[in-house]
C-alpha cells in the first residue's frame, strides 16, 4: 500500500495559533479526528508514566489479524501531551506497532533474545563509575565539602552511546513484523550508526536520513553508517529536516518499511517504546547503587535533546520522590540569543511530528531552528513525557551553554581520562552550579550518554581559536 499523501516541505507542525480554541488543524500530517479523541483522554496525574504496568487489551492473533482495531488503540497521553496527530493512513500502522510491542513485552522468547543482545552485543551492564577526581575537584572548590559524583557509563555501550539499547530492540520488533527494511533519521549520527548496526545484525536494509550540515560535523559517524551497510541520504538542513524526510519516505513504503524512531518523540506508541527500551539505564543504576552504597541515588542528572537518555535514567525512579531528577537542555549561545535548543525553557505547546509537546516556535507557530554545539541536542521539540515531568514538577529542567559544555568536556577528559560526547557534556556542565548547593556526601549520578570521539575535532578547533 503506497501512500498518495503529499506533505508540505515547509512544516509538519501545527501552529499554536491554529490549535486554540477550536483546534482547527490545517497541516496534512495531523488529522483532527484522532487528535481530538486523544485530547479528551487525559490521564490522571502520574498514571501515564507507567502505562506498561497496565497492559492493553489485545486480540489473540494480532498484529496480522486485527479484527477489532478499537481493542488495541490507546492514545498514549502524558497529561495533555503526546497522542497521535497523524493522517488516517498511519493509524493502522501505529495500532499494529503498539500491538506487536505489547506482544513482544509479554513474550519470554523476545525478552530472552533482548537480554542476550543487551549483554553480549551491547556489553551491558554499563558501569556506574565513581568519579573520584571530579568529586575532589568540586570538594576542593567548596571548602572540602560536596557530593559524591558517579557516572553512568553509556559511553561504554557498543558504538559509544545509549542509542543502541533502543535500536536493537526496535529492529527486533521490525523483524517480528515481517518487514524488510528500516528507515531512520539522525542528528549527531549516533542513532544512525546504532540503527545501521542493528539492521546489519538482523539482516534488514537500512536507510538513514541526515542533515547535510550534521553530516559535515559528524563525518566519522557517516563513515561508520556506510561501513555498516546503511544508505545515508543527505537532506538540506539539520535533524528536524532529516526527520521530516524520513517520515515522508516511510509513509510512501508502509508495507515493507519500519520507521525506527531514535528518541522519545513522534506519535504514540513511539515515545513509550523508546522510553521502555532505554529504561534499562535506570534499572541498572538502581541495582548498582544498592550494591555500591546500599541505597538510592539522591540526584540524577541527564542532558535533554528530546529526552531518551534522560527518561531512560529517570523512569525507574519516578515513583521515588526522594530522588531529584534534573534534565539539562542546550542553551547554545544563551537563552535570550535566539540560538539555543532549550525547548522546555523557551518553547510553547504545539504539535510537531505527530505529537503534542513543548516546541520552539514563533508567533505564527512556525518551527524555529534550534542550535547547540551538541548536534544531538538540536531538535525543536521534546518528548511528551518529558513535558509532562516538567508540568507536574516531578523533574527540574535547567540549561547549559555551548561554552559551558565545552569546558565540561575538557574537565572530564583531563580529570578522569573520559572524553564525553558534547551532548552529555551539558549534563556535566550543570555540576558547576549544582555541587556547591549539595550537602556533603550526596550521591549524584550523571548519565554520560555517549563518548566524545566524534566531537574531538570540534572541541579542539574551538579551544585553539
Ligand atoms: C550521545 C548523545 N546523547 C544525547 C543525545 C540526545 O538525545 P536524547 O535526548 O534522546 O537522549 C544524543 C542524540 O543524538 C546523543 O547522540
Amino acid at each position: 500500500m503506497s501512500s498518495s499523501i503529499q506533505f508540505s516541505q515547509q512544516t509538519l507542525a501545527v501552529s499554536r495559533k491554529n490549535l486554540a480554541p477550536e483546534r482547527k488543524i490545517c497541516n496534512p500530517f495531523v488529522v483532527v479526528c484522532r487528535a481530538s479523541v486523544a485530547d479528551t483522554q487525559t490521564l490522571p496525574k502520574n498514571s501515564s508514566t507507567s502505562s506498561l504496568k497496565k497492559p492493553l487489551m489485545i486480540t489473540k492473533n494480532l498484529p496480522h489479524d486485527i479484527h477489532d482495531e478499537r481493542k488495541v488503540i490507546s492514545m498514549g497521553k502524558s497529561g495533555r501531551f503526546g497522542g497521535k496527530f497523524v493522517p488516517e493512513i498511519l493509524m493502522t500502522c501505529l495500532t499494529q506497532l503498539e500491538a506487536e510491542f505489547n506482544l513482544a513485552l509479554h513474550d519470554s522468547q523476545f525478552q530472552e533474545e533482548l537480554r542476550t543482545a543487551l549483554r553480549d552485543y551491547i556489553g551491558r551492564e554499563t558501569p556506574l563509575y565513581f568519579a573520584k577526581r571530579l568529586t575532589d575537584y568540586y570538594k576542593d572548590k567548596n571548602g572540602g565539602e560536596g557530593p559524591e559524583i558517579y557516572l553512568k557509563r553509556e559511553d561504554l555501550s557498543h558504538l559509544g552511546a545509549h542509542k543502541i539499547n533502543n535500536a536493537i530492540a526496535q529492529a527486533m520488533i521490525a523483524k517480528r513484523m515481517g518487514l524488510k527494511s528500516v528507515v531512520a533519521a539522525t542528528g549527531a549520527g549516533q542513532h544512525g550508526v546504532a540503527a545501521a548496526a542493528a539492521c546489519a545484525k538482523l539482516s534488514l536494509e537500512c536507510t538513514v536520513f541526515m542533515g547535510k550540515e550534521d553530516m559535515e560535523k559528524q563525518a566519522s559517524n557517516v563513515l561508520s553508517m556506510k561501513l555498516l551497510g546503511a544508505q545515508v541520504k543527505p537532506v538540506e538542513g539539520t535533524f528536524k529536516d532529516a526527520s521530516s524526510e524520513a517520515i515522508r519516505n516511510w509513509v510512501g513504503n508502509l508495507e515493507t518499511t519500519y520507521y525506527l524512531m531514535g528518541t522519545v518523540v513522534g506519535p504514540h506508541p513511539c515515545p513509550m517504546m523508546v522510553r521502555e527500551f532505554q529504561s534499562v539505564i535506570g534499572k541498572e543504576t538502581r541495582r548498582q547503587a544498592m550494591e555500591k552504597w546500599g541505597g538510592k541515588p539522591d540526584v540524577l542528572v541527564a542532558c535533554v535533546g528530546s529526552g531518551s537518555n534522560a527518561l531512560g535514567l529517570f523512569h525507574e525512579f519516578i515513583g521515588d520522590h526522594d530522588v531529584r531528577l534534573i534534565g539539562i537542555e542546550a542553551a547554545g549561545f544563551g537563552l535570550d540569543s535566539g540560538r539555543h535548543s532549550a525547548t522546555l525553557s523557551r518553547g510553547e505547546v504545539g504539535v510537531y511530528h505527530g505529537t503534542m509537546s513543548y516546541l520552539l516556535q514563533d508567533e505564527e507557530g512556525q518551527i524555529l531552528a534550534p542550535h547547540s554545539i551538541g548536534v544531538g541536542l538540536e531538535y525543536p521539540g521534546v518528548g511528551p513525557e518529558v513535558s509532562f515531568l516538567k508540568e507536574t514538577g516531578r523533574a527540574e529542567f535547567h540549561s547549559a551553554m555551548d561554552e559551558e559544555a565545552i569546558d565540561a568536556c575538557q574537565r572530564l577528559s583531563r580529570l578522569e581520562g573520559i572524553i564525553p560526547a558534547l551532548e552529555s557534556s551539558h549534563a556535566l556542565a550543570f555540576l558547576e552550579k549544582l555541587c556547591p548547593t549539595l550537602a556533603n556526601g550526596t550521591k549524584v549520578v550523571v548519565n554520560v550518554s555517549g563518548r566524545g570521539d566524534k566531537d574531538a575535532a570540534t572541541v579542539l578547533e574551538l579551544i585553539q581559536t
